[in-house]
């Protein structure tokens, strides 16, 4: 084998086609239910907040569904994005390990959140929408949607968690410097906002709130804005496929195939981005390739939430899913990586989870950013907080591989930079960052209020 690091696709390379897991997949989906009626949803209740196009999208069981040419146009400005060899990591650790990675913070505004951000600001555009709301924790979400909607001249309202608000003031002047408009999470500008701000003005905010304040603010708006949202929803994890598509190629190029697809999951979506199109090779192609997803031990949705009917978000407001949940009022520590504190987890991996053909791991945030030191010190990139949970455990799997003494090809997706998360990485260099477990007993307390769903068998 040669000793090439970056393997490179050209513009021509650039997908067709997003992969639709809902084909392929062998558990079927569970409904979409009204948070008010508990009764599966009506497109009607839907359009309130998403053009068709996205709903349609949304039900779609057609395998592949094709990118349209301005959302392919927007995407050559980074896409297809490189795959690197981390051949100085691998030989930090010592191990027989081959070690790739998909680099997604090659994208202008630093994650993957821009792949489906400009998809979702297209399909919005061309149904008339007028304005967008949505949500972020750790900013990168709200990043790409404010450069997708650039793009596509809609304005933008986007409700930011307010401890990342605080942590991340960088974050927020780029979503402004591309036209949008920020406001902290709990604010006074919804009825929700203002009921939890009178509980207790220091509210440090969740990803649900804020889901709630973007979810009330379209709602309300007499069909003046809709709603985007950067992850969870098999939609959005569609437009990620692209991520694993590339891969695919990628990996042929370099002339070896993982035996492992690794990345961390805040709601689901680049983690599916990169594995589900290894999950088809896997379910119709007879490839045996582990998909490992890695959360946060202060946000466990996967490896200690109950899988059952939650609310998407805290105020009721969003439909109601079948997910792997901490429960919808669950406010988790204030850990650096604000994109992983969902309650709740993509439905469609949830369920894959369940039947077994994906892992879960959960680590805690010191020794991911021990994880995010080396890799930053071999590979020279330093990744967000978020991403660095994903290369905690490929390291830990190439550790695995060098005590067992086997070759083993891991792939990992680095999800984004950290370059605007430079006080994480300053409170973890001067000993400051602690470690949060699970707490299990405001778990235990928030599971009692999920609703009370009896679907006819
Ligand atoms: C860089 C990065 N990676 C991962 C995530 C987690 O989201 P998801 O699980 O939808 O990919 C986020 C969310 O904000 C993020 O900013």
């Amino acid at each position: 084998m040669s000793d090439q690091t970056r393997f490179l696709l050209s513009e021509n390379d650039l997908p067709k086609f997003w992969y639709n897991i809902n084909a392929d997949s062998p558990v079927p989906p569970n409904p979409v239910l009204h948070p008010g009626t508990m009764e599966p949803v009506t497109p009607d209740f839907l359009s309130v907040l998403f053009p068709m196009d996205i709903i349609l999208q949304e039900i779609s069981t057609e395998r592949y569904i094709e990118i349209p040419e301005e959302v392919r146009e927007i995407y050559k400005l980074y896409r297809p994005t490189p795959l690197l060899r981390a051949r100085r990591l691998e030989k930090a650790l010592d191990t027989p390990a081959h070690i790739y990675y998909k680099y997604e913070g090659a994208s202008p505004v630093g994650s993957h959140k821009l792949n489906t951000a400009v998809a979702q600001a297209f399909y919005n555009k061309k149904g008339g929408t007028k304005a967008l709301t949505t949500e972020t924790g750790a900013g990168q979400w709200g990043s790409a949607l404010a450069l997708a909607c650039n793009y596509f001249d809609l304005p933008l309202e986007v409700y930011m968690v307010k401890v990342s608000y605080n942590q991340k003031p960088y974050r927020r002047i780029l979503m402004e410097t591309y036209g949008a408009q920020v406001y902290a999470s709990p604010t006074d500008r919804t009825n929700y906002g203002r009921s939890l701000l009178a509980e207790n003005p220091d509210n440090p905010g969740s990803l649900g709130i804020a889901i709630s304040e973007a979810v009330e603010a379209a709602a309300t708006s007499s069909g003046a804005k809709k709603y985007s949202l950067g992850s969870v929803l098999g939609h959005v994890l569609m437009h990620q496929s692209i991520i694993g598509e590339e891969s695919l190629k990628q990996m042929d190029l370099a002339n070896e195939y993982p035996d492992v697809v690794i990345s961390c999951v805040g709601g689901g979506s680049n983690f599916a981005g990169i594995a589900y199109p290894f999950l088809r090779e896997n379910l119709k192609n007879g490839k045996r390739t582990r998909l490992l997803a890695v959360e946060p031990t202060a946000a466990p949705s996967l490896t200690k939430g109950v899988f059952t009917f939650d609310y998407g978000d805290s105020a009721k407001m969003a439909p109601i899913v079948k997910m792997h949940t901490l429960g919808h009022d669950f406010v988790p520590a204030a850990i650096h990586a604000g994109g992983l504190r969902y309650h709740g987890m993509a439905p469609s991996l949830c369920a894959l989870y369940d039947a077994g053909h994906i892992e879960a791991v959960a680590v805690p945030q010191k020794t991911t950013f021990e994880a995010a030191i080396q890799f930053a010190r071999s590979e020279g990139i330093v990744p967000a907080p978020e991403s660095a949970h994903g290369i905690r455990a490929a390291i830990d799997e190439a550790l695995d591989a060098k005590a067992k003494g086997e070759k083993r090809v891991i792939l990992f997706n680095l999800s984004g930079h950290g370059n605007f998360d430079m006080a994480a990485y300053e409170s973890y260099l001067s000993g400051q960052l602690e470690d949060y477990e699970y707490p299990e007993e405001a778990v235990k307390e928030s599971l009692t209020k999920l609703p009370q769903v009896n679907l006819a068998a």
